[in-house]
C-alpha cells in the first residue's frame, strides 16, 4: 500500500478510537457549544451538509447525501434522544449530563454501564422516530407512507387509509446509519449494537391505530384508520423501564456473542437493554467517568426514592432555602368578559445537597 493510504487509514482508526460513537458526526450544529442546558443544543446550520462533516463515515455520508434534508432530520432525532434522556433522568444522580458537540455525553460512555446502554438505545430510537415521521409528513421525498398495511385483514370494522407511518423504513435507515460505527468483534461493540437494536424494537411496539369517522352527521359508517407512532415521551419511558431491568452480560469469546453473566440469570430478549459493567455511584465529581457529583442538586425531602435527599446527596446532608412565589388566586369572572384575580404570595421550601 502507498504510504499516504496507510497514514489515512491510521488516522481514521484513531478518530474511531477517540470518538467511537456516532454522535460526534456533527449533526448537532457547528456553532456554539453543546452546553449543559439542553435548550442550547443548536440545530444544524443551513450551510452544513453531509459532505463536509469530518465525523461521518463514508457509508454515513453516502446515506445522508441522498437528500439535503436528511442531515436536519437525523440531527433532530439525535437532539430528541438527548432531551428525552435528560427528562427521564432528571431525578437521578446522573442526570444525562451533556458537555459539548465534540464530546456530547463526556466520559460516561467509556463505562459500559446501564447509563451507556440507555444513551445508545434512546439515540437510535430518536433517529428512527425522526426519520419515520419525516417520511410520513413529506419532509423527506425518498420515502413515504407504509402502503403494505392496506393488504392487512381488518374484519370489516374499518378501512385502511390516510398515511400509516413506515416504521420499517425508519428502522432500517437508523440501523444503517447508526450501527455503521460499531464493530461486532468486541464486547463493547456487541453491547452497543444490541442496545441500538433494542431502541428500535421498543420504538416499533409504541404504535397506535388512529381512526377518523366519515359518514352522514357523524354516523361513522365509514371508519378510516392508519398507524402512527406514539409520543416520543412514551418511547423514552418504555426504554427507562428497560434501563431498570437491564441485564449484566459478558462475552462468549468463542462465538463472539453476549451472554448473561451467570447461568441462573434470565436471558434478555432483543428488546431488553444489556450492559457489561456496574455504574459508579455518581456521588462525587470524577472526570474519569464524566460525573459532576450531586453537590448543589435539588432533592425531595420526603422522598425515599433516588430523588430523595438521602440518596441524592449520598448521605452528605442538605440545606434548605425558602423561596417566595407570587401567583394568581381567588379569580372571579365578571360578565362579560373579564377575569380578575388577587395576587397571592406563598413560600416554598427547596432543598439542595451539601
Ligand atoms: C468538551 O467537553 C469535554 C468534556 O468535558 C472536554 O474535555 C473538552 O475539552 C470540551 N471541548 C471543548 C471544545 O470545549
Ligand atoms: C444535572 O446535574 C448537574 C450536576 O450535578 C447540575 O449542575 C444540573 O443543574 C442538573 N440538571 C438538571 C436539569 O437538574
Amino acid at each position: 500500500m502507498e504510504l499516504r493510504v496507510v497514514i489515512l487509514l491510521v488516522m481514521i482508526f484513531m478518530v474511531q478510537q477517540t470518538t467511537g460513537s456516532w454522535w460526534y458526526l456533527g449533526v448537532l450544529g457547528t456553532s456554539g457549544s453543546l452546553s449543559r442546558d439542553t435548550r442550547q443544543i443548536s440545530p444544524v446550520e443551513d450551510n452544513e451538509n453531509c459532505d463536509d462533516s469530518p465525523y461521518l463515515e463514508p457509508r454515513q455520508r453516502e446515506l445522508c447525501s441522498k437528500e439535503k434534508k436528511l442531515i436536519d432530520v437525523i440531527g433532530a432525532g439525535a437532539s430528541m434522544g438527548i432531551e428525552e434522556c435528560k427528562y427521564q433522568f432528571s431525578g437521578r444522580r446522573w442526570n444525562c449530563t451533556t458537555f459539548n458537540r465534540t464530546d456530547v455525553f463526556g466520559n460516561v460512555i467509556k463505562i459500559k454501564s446501564r447509563e451507556t446502554a440507555y444513551i445508545y438505545a434512546i439515540s437510535s430510537a430518536g433517529v428512527m422516530y425522526s426519520v419515520t415521521r419525516a417520511c410520513a409528513q413529506g419532509t423527506l421525498v425518498g420515502c413515504g407512507c407504509d402502503d403494505s398495511v392496506r393488504s392487512k385483514e381488518t374484519n370489516g370494522k374499518f378501512e385502511w387509509g390516510g398515511c400509516s407511518e413506515n416504521l420499517q423504513y425508519g428502522s432500517k435507515f437508523a440501523e444503517e446509519f447508526v450501527d455503521v460505527k460499531e464493530k461486532d468483534v468486541n464486547e463493547a461493540g456487541l453491547m452497543n449494537l444490541w442496545n441500538n437494536k433494542a431502541g428500535r424494537l421498543v420504538t416499533k411496539k409504541q404504535v397506535d391505530l388512529v381512526c377518523k369517522c366519515h359518514g352522514v352527521s357523524g354516523s361513522c359508517s365509514v371508519k378510516i384508520c392508519w398507524r402512527r407512532l406514539r409520543s416520543f415521551r412514551q418511547i423514552g419511558t418504555a426504554l427507562k423501564e428497560k434501563f431498570d431491568g437491564a441485564s449484566l452480560m459478558k462475552i462468549n469469546k468463542r462465538r463472539s456473542k453476549l451472554r448473561p453473566i451467570s447461568k441462573d440469570m434470565k436471558r434478555p430478549t432483543r428488546k431488553d437493554l444489556v450492559y457489561l459493567e456496574d455504574s459508579p455511584d455518581f456521588c462525587e465529581p470524577n472526570s474519569k467517568f464524566g460525573s459532576l457529583g450531586t453537590k448543589g442538586r435539588e432533592c425531595k425531602k420526603d422522598s425515599y426514592g433516588l430523588d430523595g435527599c438521602n440518596l441524592m446527596c449520598c448521605g452528605r446532608g442538605y440545606y434548605t432555602i425558602v423561596k417566595e412565589f407570587t401567583e394568581d388566586c381567588d379569580c372571579k369572572f365578571f360578565w362579560c368578559c373579564q377575569v380578575e384575580c388577587k395576587k397571592c404570595r406563598h413560600v416554598k421550601e427547596l432543598h439542595y445537597c451539601n
